[in-house]
This record gives structure tokens, C-alpha cells and sequence, in this order.
């Protein structure tokens, strides 16, 4: 028995020593170790062993069986690491390695200085309004002096969505918003988009954007919207920036101006870019009529205010000399990488 004892011993060590995988090994505990394992068969036989020779093939038996144990215990925790090893190693996540750069996004030129123009004009004490795109007719043109069958609305056909809802075609619509729930003093600038059904060509769009601005107070003149203006294009294009305003017509403020800027590249002389003028245009501009400020409950013979509406586009584009309008909305990234908010 001592011998069949040695021999499952030794067997069981060369059998353990060359396994491979966990599997094979948990194969080997079983056929050595397991209840119907060799070694429990030969455990099985001590009962025809004498007394006396009993204890020291139990010991032995014993120490066979926890001798095994342990080999199967360390070889499991080589196998084990083993796997561990090659996983890592397949795993390998190179931390040194320059990464993949995600494409960083940045302002476009129109936000850009939308945003200029935002912060001059928080500097003189004006809030931001803003206003919905898709308009009632009534904000868009009625209250502002335009009824339904005025000319001045050919000028600014766009897009509807009834007969009594459409696509904005001008901010001056937020001044009747604006003038509907707050009381004067009012001092608003509203950015945003509009949209007239223009063909599209080098300075037409049918969608472009547009800044309003309304002042509402007592005693307000028109050297309040100039001094106001002077300001606003000196702030953008420099301390010797000119600009000069022209009688013109809209049926919401009067008197109404157009406002030119004086030309950069000529000074005033006239070139090739202000097209021989010397100025180039840049905005509508007026006191609010007094029927406008009535639409909208504002008492006319206390109050007074003016209005201005830019064209940011005009504005983007005289400040990066860019001479295509549709530059700005075609999105191509080689465009838009030149320039830095
Ligand atoms: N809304 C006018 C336009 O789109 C511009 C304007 C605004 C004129 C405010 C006067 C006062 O042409």
C-alpha cells in the first residue's frame, strides 16, 4: 500500500507539473483527489490493513494528500497569473503614445462680433431682448405702421407660415415686444435672425441677422441716437471712425436715417470698395413714430425714443474685408479656421 501511495504521488506531481490550463488541472484534483479519486480508492482498502500498520499509512496517506494539495493550490496561482499576464500583455494601452486631437471648435465671425456689439452696448447701460422668429404679422408690420396693404412690405416679402404667421423680416418687431411689457425708460438691444425671400447673390441672404436697438424716455432726440451710433462704430472700427446719416424713409420712426460709415479704405475719398461713395451703408435708423409708440400703450406726448436696426453681415464683413456674404453660411471650415473670438 505504501508503495501504491508513492506511486499515485509521484504521478499526480509529473501530471501536475506539465498541465496547462486550469481546466486540465481541475481535471487532475478530481481523478487524484476527487471521491472517486485513486487516492481515496486506496484510503478505502486501510480496513484490511492490521492495527498496527494502520496509523502510519494513515499518515501517510495524509501527508501524500496535502502535499498534492498544495501543488494543485500553486500551480492554480501560477496558471492563474499566467492568464493575467497574457491578458495584460494583450491589452496593452500604450499611455506615452500621442494621442488623436478632437477638432476644437471656435466662434464663427458673426457671433464674433455679435458679441462685440453686445458688450458696447451693455456698456452704455442697454439690457438684451430677444424675440421669436416665427411672428405674427401684427409685430412684424402692423403695429409698426406697415397695414396690410402698404407698399413698403414688397420691399420685405418672406416666408409665411399662415397668412397671419411668418419668418420675421426685421428685429423691429421685438420693439413692440419689448415696448408691450416694460415701461420707459427702455434701453434694448435685441440680435437674431431674419428672413426676407431674397435670391441668394454676394450681399443677399434669405436668412441674415440683424441687431434692433431701442431707447424710450423722456426727451429723447435724435443727437441721442447719433451721439449713440458715433459711439457704437468708434468702439468697432476706431477713434477716427466718421459716420453720416442720411433722410431716408421707414414707416416706423420719423424722422428715419440711413447711416453710413466712412469707408477705411479711401477715408472718404471713394474707391473701388465703397464703390466711389467714400461711406458705406450700414443701417436704418429714426425716432420711434409716435403711432408706433401708441400701438403699443406708451403715452407719445411724454415719451420720445429711438430705434436703430443693423445689418450684422454688412458689419462682419466690412470689419474682415470679406466680399462674398455667402462665405458666411456655406461653412466651410477653411473659411471659418481664419478667424478668432
Ligand atoms: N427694420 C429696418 C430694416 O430692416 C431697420 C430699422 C430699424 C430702421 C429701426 C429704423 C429703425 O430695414
Amino acid at each position: 500500500m505504501k508503495e501504491q501511495l508513492r506511486s499515485i504521488e509521484a504521478k499526480a506531481q509529473e501530471a501536475i507539473s506539465n498541465v496547462a490550463d486550469l481546466k486540465a488541472l481541475d481535471d487532475l484534483r478530481v481523478r487524484f483527489l476527487g471521491k472517486k479519486g485513486e487516492l481515496t480508492a486506496i484510503l478505502k482498502q486501510m480496513g484490511k490493513l492490521s492495527a498496527e500498520e494502520r496509523p502510519a499509512m494513515g499518515q501517510l496517506a495524509n501527508q501524500v494528500r496535502s502535499t498534492l494539495e498544495g501543488l494543485i493550490a500553486d500551480k492554480t496561482a501560477a496558471l492563474q497569473a499566467a492568464a493575467q499576464n497574457a491578458r495584460l500583455a494583450a491589452e496593452t494601452l500604450d499611455i506615452t503614445m500621442p494621442g488623436t486631437k478632437p477638432p476644437v471648435g471656435r466662434l464663427h465671425p458673426l457671433q464674433i462680433v455679435e458679441n462685440e456689439v453686445r458688450e458696447i452696448f451693455l456698456g452704455m447701460g442697454f439690457s438684451v431682448a430677444d424675440g421669436p422668429e416665427v411672428e405674427y404679422d401684427y409685430y412684424n408690420f402692423e403695429a409698426l405702421n406697415l397695414p396690410p396693404d402698404h407698399p413698403a412690405r414688397d420691399t420685405q416679402d418672406t416666408f409665411y407660415i399662415t397668412d397671419n404667421i411668418l419668418l420675421r423680416t426685421q428685429t423691429s418687431s421685438v420693439q413692440v415686444h419689448v415696448m408691450e411689457t416694460q415701461k420707459p425708460p427702455i434701453r434694448v438691444i435685441s440680435p437674431g435672425r431674419v428672413y426676407r425671400s431674397d435670391a441668394v447673390d454676394a450681399t443677399h441672404s434669405p436668412l441674415f441677422h440683424q441687431i434692433e436697438g431701442l431707447v424710450i424716455d423722456k426727451g429723447i432726440t435724435m443727437a441721442d441716437l447719433k451721439g449713440t451710433l458715433e459711439l457704437l462704430m468708434q468702439r468697432l472700427y476706431g477713434d477716427d471712425c466718421k459716420i453720416r446719416l442720411r433722410p431716408h424713409h421707414f414707416p416706423f420712426t420719423e424722422p428715419s436715417a440711413e447711416v453710413d460709415v466712412m469707408c477705411f479704405q479711401c477715408m472718404g475719398k471713394g474707391c473701388r470698395m465703397c464703390k466711389n461713395e467714400g461711406y458705406i451703408e450700414l443701417l436704418g435708423a429714426g425716432m420711434v413714430h409716435p403711432w408706433v409708440l401708441e400701438n403699443s400703450g406708451i403715452d407719445s406726448s411724454a415719451y420720445s425714443g429711438f430705434a436703430f436696426g443693423l445689418g450684422l453681415e454688412r458689419i462682419v464683413m466690412r470689419r474682415y474685408n470679406i466680399s462674398d456674404m455667402r462665405l458666411l453660411f456655406e461653412n466651410d471650415m477653411r473659411f471659418l479656421e481664419q478667424f478668432r473670438g
